[in-house]
């Protein structure tokens, strides 16, 4: 099968690139190092993206941006995938303040050339979209807690697992971030709603490599 991953040279994207090019997919990359434009010099990710290319054997990274409409959905349209695992994003809370108009535009916009690739030129593809806990800005801050000797606790049982899909994303202090990875996830979940695309929405927490 065919994978299209996004952010590929990213801490999450480069390892979904290993997973599935260790399983014998094709997995072609999409990431055009914007990680330096956001971070400065010292944020590429082109490192990884040479490492990956060496470790690899079926796998190219195509050097583009997911805001570029045109060039997402022309190569949904000439290499339509079976599987898309988008991780590229802007992904610092700190950042989006500085560059709002930036933040939004990869983030929201680009998952939504994204997805009208998948639904134009691949619509039995799965959607697997990164999402990020920041959607429930500070409403989990709300759950009672219990302190214990040496640590706070989460009091209700129902919480040990993690903070439920049902915590509300309204009405909550997200940063520009969140609210753009916000616009983001309920876009993705609209496509599969609406439109019936296999979309699946994974809102991760703190995810280190
Ligand atoms: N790492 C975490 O702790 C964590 C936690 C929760 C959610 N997430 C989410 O997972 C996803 C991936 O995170 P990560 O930690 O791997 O990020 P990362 O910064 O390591 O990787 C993102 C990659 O996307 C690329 N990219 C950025 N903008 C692009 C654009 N416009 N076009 C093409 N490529 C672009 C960057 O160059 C970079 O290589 C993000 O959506 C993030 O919000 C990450």
């Amino acid at each position: 099968m065919r994978v299209i991953v996004t952010g590929s040279s990213g801490l999450i994207g480069s390892a979904a690139v290993r997973h599935w090019d260790a399983l014998g997919d094709e997995v072609i990359g999409i990431d055009n190092d914007m990680r330096a434009t956001f971070f400065g010099p010292d944020g590429s990710t082109k490192w990884n993206q040479s490492r990956l290319e060496q470790e690899t054997s079926n796998f190219r990274t195509v050097s583009l941006d997911i805001r570029d409409r045109d060039g997402v959905l022309d190569l949904f349209k000439n290499e339509p995938p079976d599987l898309v695992v988008h991780c590229a994003a802007q992904p610092s809370h700190d950042k989006a303040a500085a560059i709002p108009f930036l933040d939004f535009e990869v983030n929201a916009n680009g998952t939504l050339n994204l997805l009208e690739g998948t639904r134009q030129h691949a619509p039995e593809a799965v959607f697997c979209h990164m999402s990020t806990n920041k959607v429930y800005g500070d409403a989990p801050n709300e759950l009672p807690l219990d302190e214990l000797e040496t640590r706070w606790e989460y009091a209700r049982e129902e919480d040990y697992d993690g903070i439920s899909e049902s915590c509300r994303i309204d009405q909550t202090m997200h940063s520009l971030f969140g609210a753009s990875k916000t616009a983001a996830d309920v876009l993705a979940q609209e496509y599969g709603k609406y439109f019936g695309l296999k979309t699946g929405v994974f809102r991760g927490g703190c995810l280190t490599g």
